[in-house]
Protein backbone atom coordinates (compact mmCIF):
# COMPACT_ATOMS: atom_id res chain seq x y z
CA UNK A 1 0.00 0.00 0.00
CA UNK A 2 1.25 3.44 -0.87
CA UNK A 3 2.33 5.90 2.42
CA UNK A 4 -0.64 7.60 3.26
CA UNK A 5 0.25 10.72 5.22
CA UNK A 6 -1.89 11.88 8.42
CA UNK A 7 -1.52 14.75 10.36
CA UNK A 8 -0.19 14.38 14.48
CA UNK A 9 -0.47 18.26 15.41
CA UNK A 10 -2.22 20.92 14.48
CA UNK A 11 1.06 22.31 12.84
CA UNK A 12 3.89 19.92 11.40
CA UNK A 13 6.53 20.39 9.08
CA UNK A 14 7.97 17.12 7.77
CA UNK A 15 10.76 16.19 5.52
CA UNK A 16 9.35 12.60 3.56
CA UNK A 17 11.73 12.57 0.90
CA UNK A 18 15.39 11.93 0.19
CA UNK A 19 17.74 9.12 2.07
CA UNK A 20 18.36 9.01 5.63
CA UNK A 21 21.65 9.66 7.67
CA UNK A 22 22.41 7.42 10.60
CA UNK A 23 24.92 8.56 13.69
CA UNK A 24 26.39 6.33 16.37
CA UNK A 25 28.91 7.40 19.25
CA UNK A 26 30.93 4.45 19.32
CA UNK A 27 32.51 2.95 22.82
CA UNK A 28 36.24 4.00 23.38
CA UNK A 29 37.23 0.46 23.74
CA UNK A 30 35.65 -0.48 20.25
CA UNK A 31 38.04 2.79 18.88
CA UNK A 32 41.21 1.01 20.45
CA UNK A 33 40.14 -2.55 19.21
CA UNK A 34 39.76 -1.60 15.85
CA UNK A 35 43.15 0.84 16.13
CA UNK A 36 44.65 -2.62 17.44
CA UNK A 37 43.11 -4.63 14.19
CA UNK A 38 45.45 -1.57 11.31
CA UNK A 39 48.26 -4.29 11.18
CA UNK A 40 50.88 -4.24 8.43
CA UNK A 41 49.55 -7.99 7.81
CA UNK A 42 46.57 -6.53 6.22
CA UNK A 43 45.71 -7.07 2.46
CA UNK A 44 45.81 -3.48 -0.01
CA UNK A 45 42.30 -2.76 -0.40
CA UNK A 46 43.34 0.27 -2.83
CA UNK A 47 42.73 -1.38 -5.83
CA UNK A 48 39.08 -1.66 -5.08
CA UNK A 49 38.99 2.24 -4.01
CA UNK A 50 39.43 5.69 -5.35
CA UNK A 51 41.01 7.01 -2.18
CA UNK A 52 44.00 9.57 -2.95
CA UNK A 53 45.32 8.36 0.33
CA UNK A 54 48.42 6.51 1.70
CA UNK A 55 46.83 3.17 2.22
CA UNK A 56 43.62 0.93 2.46
CA UNK A 57 43.74 -1.65 4.01
CA UNK A 58 41.11 -4.80 4.00
CA UNK A 59 39.39 -5.91 7.26
CA UNK A 60 40.14 -9.32 7.49
CA UNK A 61 37.73 -11.80 9.34
CA UNK A 62 38.40 -10.84 13.09
CA UNK A 63 38.04 -7.33 12.03
CA UNK A 64 34.72 -7.59 11.00
CA UNK A 65 33.95 -10.00 13.96
CA UNK A 66 34.50 -7.00 16.02
CA UNK A 67 32.92 -4.45 13.90
CA UNK A 68 30.11 -6.83 13.29
CA UNK A 69 29.44 -7.69 16.94
CA UNK A 70 29.57 -3.78 18.13
CA UNK A 71 27.46 -2.26 14.79
CA UNK A 72 24.87 -4.49 14.07
CA UNK A 73 22.66 -3.30 15.89
CA UNK A 74 22.54 0.19 15.12
CA UNK A 75 22.76 -0.20 11.30
CA UNK A 76 19.93 -2.97 11.85
CA UNK A 77 17.88 -0.02 13.92
CA UNK A 78 18.48 2.10 11.54
CA UNK A 79 16.97 -0.22 8.39
CA UNK A 80 13.89 -0.43 10.31
CA UNK A 81 13.61 3.34 11.38
CA UNK A 82 14.02 4.02 7.57
CA UNK A 83 11.41 1.99 6.57
CA UNK A 84 9.04 3.05 9.23
CA UNK A 85 9.54 6.70 8.47
CA UNK A 86 8.55 6.18 5.13
CA UNK A 87 4.85 4.86 5.93
CA UNK A 88 3.90 7.54 8.40
CA UNK A 89 3.64 5.66 11.72
CA UNK A 90 1.27 2.91 9.74
CA UNK A 91 2.24 -0.73 10.61
CA UNK A 92 2.28 -3.54 8.14
CA UNK A 93 1.53 -6.05 10.55
CA UNK A 94 4.30 -8.00 8.80
CA UNK A 95 6.89 -9.31 11.24
CA UNK A 96 10.96 -9.73 10.16
CA UNK A 97 13.78 -10.51 11.68
CA UNK A 98 16.98 -8.63 10.11
CA UNK A 99 20.61 -9.39 10.09
CA UNK A 100 23.51 -7.83 8.56
CA UNK A 101 26.09 -9.03 6.14
CA UNK A 102 29.27 -6.92 5.77
CA UNK A 103 30.56 -7.50 2.57
CA UNK A 104 33.66 -6.00 2.69
CA UNK A 105 35.26 -3.49 5.15
CA UNK A 106 38.94 -1.19 5.15
CA UNK A 107 40.79 1.14 7.05
CA UNK A 108 41.82 4.32 5.49
CA UNK A 109 44.73 5.89 6.38
CA UNK A 110 44.59 9.65 4.77
CA UNK A 111 47.69 11.87 5.62
CA UNK A 112 48.36 15.85 4.49
CA UNK A 113 47.56 16.86 1.86
CA UNK A 114 45.83 13.36 0.64
CA UNK A 115 42.03 13.40 -0.04
CA UNK A 116 39.10 10.93 -0.97
CA UNK A 117 37.35 11.71 -4.49
CA UNK A 118 33.66 12.38 -4.89
CA UNK A 119 32.40 8.43 -5.26
CA UNK A 120 29.34 5.83 -4.10
CA UNK A 121 29.46 2.07 -2.77
CA UNK A 122 28.83 -0.77 -4.89
CA UNK A 123 28.48 -4.16 -4.38
CA UNK A 124 26.12 -3.32 -0.82
CA UNK A 125 22.69 -1.06 0.06
CA UNK A 126 24.32 0.38 2.85
CA UNK A 127 27.96 1.81 3.53
CA UNK A 128 29.52 3.53 6.66
CA UNK A 129 32.37 6.10 7.99
CA UNK A 130 33.45 5.46 11.32
CA UNK A 131 36.94 7.77 12.57
CA UNK A 132 39.85 6.08 14.42
CA UNK A 133 42.62 8.58 14.45
CA UNK A 134 43.21 12.20 13.88
CA UNK A 135 46.52 14.17 13.74
CA UNK A 136 47.75 16.36 17.10
CA UNK A 137 47.03 20.13 16.15
CA UNK A 138 44.09 19.68 13.60
CA UNK A 139 42.10 21.62 15.96
CA UNK A 140 43.92 24.55 14.92
CA UNK A 141 43.68 23.75 11.35
CA UNK A 142 40.18 23.65 11.71
CA UNK A 143 40.17 27.29 14.21
CA UNK A 144 41.39 28.83 11.14
CA UNK A 145 39.37 27.56 8.52
CA UNK A 146 36.33 28.02 10.69
CA UNK A 147 36.77 31.76 9.89
CA UNK A 148 36.72 30.75 6.36
CA UNK A 149 32.69 31.07 4.63
CA UNK A 150 33.23 27.39 3.36
CA UNK A 151 35.16 25.67 5.95
CA UNK A 152 36.19 21.64 4.82
CA UNK A 153 39.66 20.72 5.88
CA UNK A 154 39.41 17.12 6.41
CA UNK A 155 35.80 17.00 6.08
CA UNK A 156 33.66 14.62 4.53
CA UNK A 157 30.90 15.65 2.33
CA UNK A 158 27.65 14.00 1.56
CA UNK A 159 25.67 15.03 -1.54
CA UNK A 160 22.15 13.32 -2.94
CA UNK A 161 20.00 15.08 -5.77
CA UNK A 162 20.94 18.77 -6.83
CA UNK A 163 19.81 22.16 -4.53
CA UNK A 164 16.09 23.54 -5.38
CA UNK A 165 13.78 25.32 -3.56
CA UNK A 166 13.30 24.07 0.05
CA UNK A 167 15.10 20.85 -1.08
CA UNK A 168 19.41 20.77 0.11
CA UNK A 169 21.34 18.42 -1.57
CA UNK A 170 24.34 18.44 0.47
CA UNK A 171 25.94 18.46 3.85
CA UNK A 172 29.75 18.31 5.41
CA UNK A 173 30.68 16.51 8.43
CA UNK A 174 33.38 17.55 10.78
CA UNK A 175 35.41 14.10 11.51
CA UNK A 176 35.83 13.46 15.28
CA UNK A 177 37.22 10.25 16.82
CA UNK A 178 34.43 7.85 17.99
CA UNK A 179 31.66 8.85 15.14
CA UNK A 180 30.21 6.91 13.46
CA UNK A 181 27.86 7.45 10.46
CA UNK A 182 25.56 5.47 8.11
CA UNK A 183 24.21 5.91 4.65
CA UNK A 184 22.75 4.74 1.72
CA UNK A 185 25.48 2.75 -0.59
CA UNK A 186 24.27 4.84 -3.47
CA UNK A 187 24.69 8.44 -1.66
CA UNK A 188 27.82 10.46 -3.52
CA UNK A 189 30.62 11.23 -0.87
CA UNK A 190 34.16 12.79 -0.35
CA UNK A 191 36.97 14.11 1.79
CA UNK A 192 39.12 17.12 1.36
CA UNK A 193 42.56 17.52 1.91
CA UNK A 194 44.16 18.62 5.67
CA UNK A 195 47.64 20.33 6.21
CA UNK A 196 48.23 19.10 9.29
CA UNK A 197 50.96 16.54 9.39
CA UNK A 198 50.06 13.34 10.51
CA UNK A 199 47.12 10.86 9.98
CA UNK A 200 43.63 10.77 9.48
CA UNK A 201 42.58 7.40 10.43
CA UNK A 202 38.80 6.28 9.29
CA UNK A 203 37.20 2.78 8.38
CA UNK A 204 34.56 1.76 5.87
CA UNK A 205 31.86 -1.43 5.85
CA UNK A 206 29.92 -2.27 2.73
CA UNK A 207 26.90 -4.21 3.86
CA UNK A 208 23.64 -5.49 3.56
CA UNK A 209 20.45 -5.79 5.74
CA UNK A 210 18.81 -8.84 4.86
CA UNK A 211 15.11 -9.35 6.25
CA UNK A 212 13.37 -12.73 7.35
CA UNK A 213 9.89 -12.70 7.34
CA UNK A 214 8.83 -14.75 10.55
FE1 LIG B 1 33.47 6.06 0.57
Amino acid sequence: MAPIFKPESDKQFFAPFGPTMGYFRMPDELVEQLNAQMTDQLRDHSDNLVGKVRQELAFDEATIGIAGQALSQVVCEYHIWSKKRHLFGATTGERINVNLEIAAGWFVRQFENEYNPLHMHTGCTLSCVGYLALPDGIEAEWEEDYKDHHPSHGHIQFAHGTDTHYSFSNFMVKPQVGDFYIFPSHMFHCVYPFKTVGERRSFSMNMIVHEEKV
